[in-house]
């Protein structure tokens, strides 16, 4: 069934109670996967989340001539011993963001590139300055044409460089490590982004035998090597869909034990609870967060690069402050238009004025459903959650953005008692999507 075409139905109103897994993380398995083109050989990649932007990435790889074996629903084996590259569909790299890891990862195995330009959420302009820039560093010639990225680098062969991200890109940093994993000589990424992702990219490509360090720092130092082989390599788990069940719990006055997470991925999320009084045990692999019958307390929270506040956590953070005491500012300061979901929380009752970059949240005492939109993938999933807090019924629709991201969430959530379900034209009712 296509879920582009179904809606939510969400009965809110009741606290989420239970224990919920965290899947592996989009934004590390989108690089990984891609990236395993540099091999020349066989991965097996595990704890890859079953959503949308991986079968594409997976489609992809298909299409330039990668042998793709799914071993079960979260293990997938990728030979990349073949590839053709310049070939990756127009159709499938438009409607991912990431697919501009091709770009870095065709350059690091054949010395040139030719990739659409990508596509993916719409918080205005997106540019890609910062990656050109670093594969101009690199030796290479880049041109952009009708749509396409074209890179070439002289002689077939990038050299390594020394390459000063103006801006902290997340994208860029992961893109030029891919580049100048087999060039020649030492490239140094300085101002690089410190994301938990680009650690993971880097950790599977030095399990690959790639020589970088620095990864989660400033300054990475990629020493290029001559081949990578294949690894069998596991994804960490998905930081922004934990801080999103965290912020559920808080906003249905639930009880969640979160599960398969790094604690310390989510430091700012959980600083920004406790400050609003929200109770956030953590234990291991997992944290439990608990809210009682207390008011919530207002809080300002400004996004920013890792170990900042997430930008991906920006919507539901502003689901959570509409029910603060008080007035909350939500500060954004990664993306120039992020608060396009506001217009459809005010559907829902929320009292919130955007001053620039600035959301002023005026806390109510509850959400009334409503019928919404899922702007994009983080504001849908904020949907969700205003949804389950509020009283009534909720219909979200455009709802595919939220299944590019999220794993099987009709189901976790369902399985802590979260009245939830999708429902199709013609009323065909589907509970999951498997
Ligand atoms: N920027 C530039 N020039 C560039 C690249 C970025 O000016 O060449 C600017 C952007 O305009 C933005 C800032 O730098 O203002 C940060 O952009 P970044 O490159 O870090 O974003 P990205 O790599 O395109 C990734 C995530 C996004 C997440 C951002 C910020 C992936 C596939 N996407 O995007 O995730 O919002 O980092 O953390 O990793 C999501 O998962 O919902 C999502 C949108």
């Amino acid at each position: 069934m296509d879920i582009s075409k179904g809606k939510i139905i969400i009965s809110g109103g009741k606290p989420l109670v239970g224990e919920i897994p965290v899947s592996g993380m989009k934004n590390a398995a989108v690089a990984i996967v891609l990236s395993t083109i540099l091999t020349e050989d066989k991965c097996i990649i595990e704890n890859l989340p079953d959503i949308a932007d991986i079968n594409i990435s997976l489609q992809i790889l298909e299409e330039i001539g990668v042998k793709v074996k799914k071993l079960s629903k979260n293990t997938v084996e990728i030979d990349a011993t073949y590839v053709s590259p310049g070939i990756a569909p127009y159709e499938l790299v438009s409607k991912m963001r990431a697919s501009y890891y091709l770009i870095g990862a065709e350059l690091g195995r054949f010395g040139r590139a030719f990739v659409g330009l990508p596509g993916g959420c719409d918080f205005g302009v997106r540019p890609i300055d910062q990656h050109i820039k670093g594969f101009e560093a690199l030796g290479c010639e880049v041109k952009l044409d009708g749509g396409y990225i074209e890179a070439t680098a002289k002689n077939g062969v990038l050299q390594g460089s020394s390459v000063y991200m103006d801006v902290v890109t997340v994208g860029g940093t992961i893109n030029v490590m891919l580049a100048a994993v087999k060039a020649e000589g030492t490239t140094i990424i300085e101002n690089a982004a410190h994301e938990p992702h680009i650690v993971d990219t880097a950790n599977f490509l030095n399990a690959c035998g790639a020589d970088i360090s620095g990864a989660g720092t400033d300054v990475i130092r990629i020493r290029g090597v001559k081949k990578l082989h294949g690894v069998t390599y596991t994804i960490i788990p998905d930081m922004i869909e934990a801080g999103t069940f965290m912020i559920l719990a808080a906003a249905t006055k639930g009880d969640l034990k979160i599960t398969n997470v790094i604690p310390k991925h989510l430091d700012s999320v959980t600083a920004k609870l406790c400050e609003m009084g929200v109770e956030v045990i953590e234990d291991g692999d997992s944290v439990t967060v608990r809210r009682g019958a207390a008011p919530l307390n207002k809080v300002n929270v400004k996004t920013l690069p890792y170990p900042g506040f997430p930008t991906d956590m920006n919507p539901q953070m502003c689901v959570l402050l509409c029910l603060a005491n008080g007035l909350s500012r939500l500060t954004e300061s990664v993306w120039e238009s992020r608060f396009r979901y506001v217009e459809e929380l005010k559907r829902m009752g929320a009292k919130i004025n955007i001053n620039g970059r600035c959301a002023e949240v005026e806390g109510i005492p509850e959400f009334t459903g409503a019928s919404v939109r899922a702007v994009d993938l983080r504001a849908g999933s904020a949907m969700v959650i205003a949804g389950l807090a509020a009283k009534g019924i909720t219909q979200i629709d455009e709802i595919y953005h939220i299944f590019r991201g999220y794993e099987d969430l009709i189901g976790k959530l369902q399985a802590v008692g979260a009245d939830i379900k999708v429902v199709y034209p013609k009323n065909i009712e589907f509970s999951d999507f498997d």
